[in-house]
């Protein structure tokens, strides 16, 4: 179900401010979505090169979010923000204030955070262990040595994978196709039971089949899991998401519902970059 219909599904509707303040509002089934991260003000400088400057932004809980725009723009800098895995980058400076549930990331146990909000990276890179240790890992930094059997099977079963891979568990990882393999991060990112998941261009190296089978499992993930994405692929968006923000020079341009951002833009900057005159 996208935004619009969630929207026409419900009776009460109240308007939300999505992001900026100069940025229309839309309307929202009141009390039936909840933002899980309140982002307020984010600007992250490289060195000396600011590369955000002063994102506004509420990403709602149980929606999948995408996160569009043209290369070099700020997407995965914005996602890696969200987990603080900007820090790993030296000399990166993040400022502003971002909230998980209230709570200030900032002030977080890193390791807390990042098990809270899992990510997904672009190109699949597993360990160079068993399909089995790989899902089992987090589980095991993590303290869990119980049941690790029932966790991996679940965790490989919401990532759509268990079938392919039930008879070889204790295969190395490499030895998954690509699609496979960008499957079994999701695994692994899932078994600690993230609240959120962080998608940086997952599908980019993978087929449309497999491509269509993450789409699918977006889908049944945000009941229990809220979802960003980072996509340079439009349809996809369109596909997968329920809310959309498009994202330009470091600035968010418009966040919207994404049926009303790809059939209805607010800005023109937005029109031009989904029907192709840039990017
Ligand atoms: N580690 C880094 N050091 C210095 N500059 C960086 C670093 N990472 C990103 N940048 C710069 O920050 C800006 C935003 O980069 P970012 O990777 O967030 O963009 P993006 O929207 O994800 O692009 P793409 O679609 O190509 O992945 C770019 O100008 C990029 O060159
Ligand atoms: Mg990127």
């Amino acid at each position: 179900m996208n935004g619009a219909s969630i929207v026409q599904k419900h009776q009460n509707l109240e308007p939300v401010h999505l992001g900026q303040k100069d940025i229309p509002l839309v309307e929202l089934p009141i009390g039936t979505i909840k933002p899980q991260f309140k982002i307020s003000n984010l600007k992250v400088s490289y060195g000396a090169k600011e590369v955000l400057h002063g994102v506004d932004l509420d990403v709602f809980a149980n929606v999948v979010t995408a996160l569009i725009g043209p290369s070099g723009c700020g997407k995965s800098t914005f996602l890696r923000s969200l987990n603080r895995m900007t820090e790993v980058v030296r000399g990166t400076q993040v400022e502003g204030e971002i909230l998980l549930d209230n709570e200030n990331v900032f002030r977080m146990d890193v390791v807390k955070l990042r098990r809270r909000v899992g990510m997904v990276f672009q190109r699949p890179n597993p360990f160079p262990k068993s399909i089995f240790d790989n899902v089992a890992y987090g589980l095991r930094i993590n303290g869990h040595h119980d049941s690790l059997s029932e966790a991996v099977e679940h965790s490989l079963r919401r990532a759509a994978l268990w079938d392919e891979v039930k008879g070889q568990l204790h295969k190395s990882a490499y030895a998954l196709s690509g699609g496979q393999q960008q499957r079994l991060c999701i695994a692994r990112a899932l078994a600690v039971n993230p609240e959120v998941l962080l998608l940086d261009e997952p599908c980019s190296a993978l087929d449309p089949i497999t491509t269509a089978k993450i789409e699918e499992l977006l889908f049944q993930l945000k009941s229990s899991c809220t979802i960003v994405i980072v996509t340079h692929n439009m349809q996809q968006a369109a596909r997968a998401s329920d809310f959309t923000a498009f994202l330009l020079d470091g600035q968010l341009v418009e966040y919207q519902s994404t049926r009303k951002l790809f059939t209805t833009p607010s800005d023109p900057r937005t029109e031009a970059y989904i029907t192709g005159r840039f990017g």
